[in-house]
């Protein structure tokens, strides 16, 4: 099934704004079979506390989470903080839904770049990005430190100017915008 099949039926993104124990549950189990090296739970409920000026987008088939991003917020820049699609559902499409929502929701905060950090081997990743517009800016040499076999890695850093980008002309409504406007708010 391809999302853009699906999407004027069951499949939609939504912006997930209580970090209800249930559903920090449901993100981690997401986030462990997403994940190689996963956030832990507390990581996850962090990016719900008020403190924190960071959108929390989910992608739903039906009422089933598939999928969930975190984006930060500090003045006009945005950081895409994590973003996986459990993995028995990834390649079906819910990532770009679920990163398109999110960049449409920080550009509505007003952010004018995003920015991010990838593993070098995550071909998947880099190439959701690039089809976004990111582009490459540069490496963090060992950034990802090593775990099991896995020797440390180095992150590439990406960034997306997006004022030029076409989110900047997206005219969202109903749910998305308010919590823009409750972001706004935020001191
Ligand atoms: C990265 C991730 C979020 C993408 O979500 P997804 O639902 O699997 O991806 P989609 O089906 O929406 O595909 C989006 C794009 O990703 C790329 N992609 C997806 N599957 C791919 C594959 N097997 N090989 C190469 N590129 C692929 C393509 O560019 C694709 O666009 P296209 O369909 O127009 O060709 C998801 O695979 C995931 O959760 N991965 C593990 C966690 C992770 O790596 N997160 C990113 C950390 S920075």
């Amino acid at each position: 099934m391809r999302v853009t099949d699906a999407r004027l039926t069951q499949v939609c993104v939504k912006t997930l704004r209580q970090g209800t124990r249930e559903l920090i549950d449901r993100l981690y189990a997401i986030e462990v079979s997403a994940h190689a090296h996963p956030w832990t739970w507390d990581n996850i409920h962090s990016c719900f506390e008020e403190n924190y000026s960071c959108l929390n987008t989910g992608v739903f088939a039906g009422k089933t989470l598939m999928g969930y991003a975190a984006v930060s917020i500090v003045y006009d820049e945005a950081e895409l903080w994590t973003i996986g699609v459990a993995r028995a559902y990834q390649g079906h499409g819910y990532g770009r839904l679920l990163l398109e929502g999110s960049l449409a929701l920080a550009t509505l905060c007003q952010a004018k770049r995003c920015f991010l950090e990838v593993r070098e081997s995550n071909r998947v990743a880099i190439a959701l990005y690039e089809s976004h517009g990111f582009k490459r800016a540069g490496v963090r040499k060992n950034y990802y430190e090593p775990y099991g076999d896995h020797p440390a890695e180095n992150a590439l850093t990406m960034s997306l100017d997006l004022e030029s980008s076409r989110y900047a002309h997206l005219n969202l409504e109903g749910e998305v915008s308010e919590l823009a406007r409750y972001l706004r708010a935020l001191p």
